[in-house]
């Protein structure tokens, strides 16, 4: 079968490897349809993701449909479309037992840690896997990225007509500001990029996008008034924003770090404690998240259709990814269909 491999940064190749085992009992053997391509994908193309090692299968957005499985679950059955939940969990450590299996101390994303997605066949735990007898593969493929703004969305425990900032108009901050405008929120976006803006005016013309230039405090503030938003979600992944996101947000209000870098934050104590403010993280997403963005999905409340601005198979990824990969190239969701040649997906 075949299989695209990151040899080594900047290096691709595409190799053939065995076919695929029988499925174990409590997996399913699946055949990949779509993957998506997002930031990580990138950062490991360029050598820039420290707990990377290579050469890896890259791969975590996926869907897959379902080829032999020993599970009597009839939604599971042969021929079935499903998107991948790519967050291995050991169900022992204390997170897990804990109920926060996003936080697994033994976490093996599938994709990132192991060998993903962008190959013909791979075995995937069945509870890993949510179907879906409505959404197209390419809907599919694009869940796990709306799921993790879903939960970051569901951290914040947002009350509807709440005011919302969401710095960094990103797939992640884009699929935050997806979430809080379902869970009835006032969206304010920022970002420093007026392409990304632009993109985001597109999805919602309704919302107020902020071009962050110059002091990005200020401009809010001469946006809002001195009534600055309660809420506000940080998807820059940029410490410099982080740091001054703390400043952003009003009285008694929650800041909820979705991005994230390898480093250290800081902040002015007596500020944070003046508003008495709540800082929360937000990682990864639950299986829970998986089923509401599928439901979002198939009652048509989400239409993912817009934000893929890139597409490829199989077959072209290599050459694709050279200009994907180019930081002209205005990505903000590339998707491979990966199935034989000549195949109607
Ligand atoms: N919490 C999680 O589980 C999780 C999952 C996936 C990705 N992430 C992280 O989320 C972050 C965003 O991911 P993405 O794929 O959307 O990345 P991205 O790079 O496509 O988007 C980040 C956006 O932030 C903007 N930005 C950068 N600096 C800024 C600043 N100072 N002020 C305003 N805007 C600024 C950029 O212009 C860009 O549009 C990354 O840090 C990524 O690692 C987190
Ligand atoms: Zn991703
Ligand atoms: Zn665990």
């Amino acid at each position: 079968m075949k299989a695209i491999l990151l040899e080594k940064p900047g290096q691709f190749r595409l190799l053939e490897q065995e076919a695929p085992s029988a499925p174990d009992p409590g997996t399913a053997l699946v055949r990949v349809r779509h993957v998506g391509i997002c930031g990580t994908d990138l950062h490991a193309f360029r050598g820039e993701q420290p707990f990377f090692t290579y050469p890896r299968i890259l791969g975590h957005e996926l869907s897959v449909e379902v080829i032999a499985t020993e599970s009597a679950d009839p939604s599971l059955a042969v021929g079935t479309l499903c998107a991948v939940e790519p967050y291995f969990d050991c169900g022992t450590c204390p997170a897990c037992v804990r109920g926060k299996p996003n936080c697994c101390l033994n976490l093996k994303v599938f994709g990132v840690h192991i060998d993903g997605g962008m190959r013909e066949f791979v075995h995937i735990p069945t509870s890993k896997l949510h179907p879906s007898t409505s959404l197209s593969s390419e809907q599919l493929a694009l869940v796990e990225p709306l799921a993790i703004g879903a939960h970051a969305v569901s951290r914040a425990q947002l009350t509807p007509h709440e005011r919302v900032l969401v710095v960094g108009a990103g797939p992640i901050g884009l699929a935050v500001t997806q979430f809080a405008l379902l869970a009835g929120a006032q969206v304010t976006v920022m970002d420093i990029s007026e392409p990304r803006l632009a993109f985001c005016q597109r999805l919602w013309p309704h919302i107020a996008c902020l071009h962050a230039h110059g002091d990005a405090l200020a401009l809010l503030q001469h946006e809002v008034g001195d009534d600055l938003p309660p809420v506000v979600f940080d998807a820059t992944g940029n410490p410099h924003s982080m740091h001054a996101a703390f400043s952003y947000v009003g009285y008694a209000g929650r800041l909820i770090f979705v991005g994230l870098f390898q480093g250290d934050v800081s902040f002015h104590d007596p500020d944070f404690h003046r508003r008495e403010l709540t800082l929360l993280s937000s990682r990864n997403a639950n299986s829970t998240d998986f089923r509401r963005v599928i439901d979002h999905l198939e009652s048509g409340r989400i239409d993912i259709a817009p934000w893929i601005t890139h597409r490829t198979t199989s077959d072209t990824a290599l050459e694709s990814f050279l200009h994907w990969f180019d930081s002209k190239s205005n990505l903000l969701k590339g998707v491979i269909a990966f199935a034989p040649t000549g195949e109607t997906l």
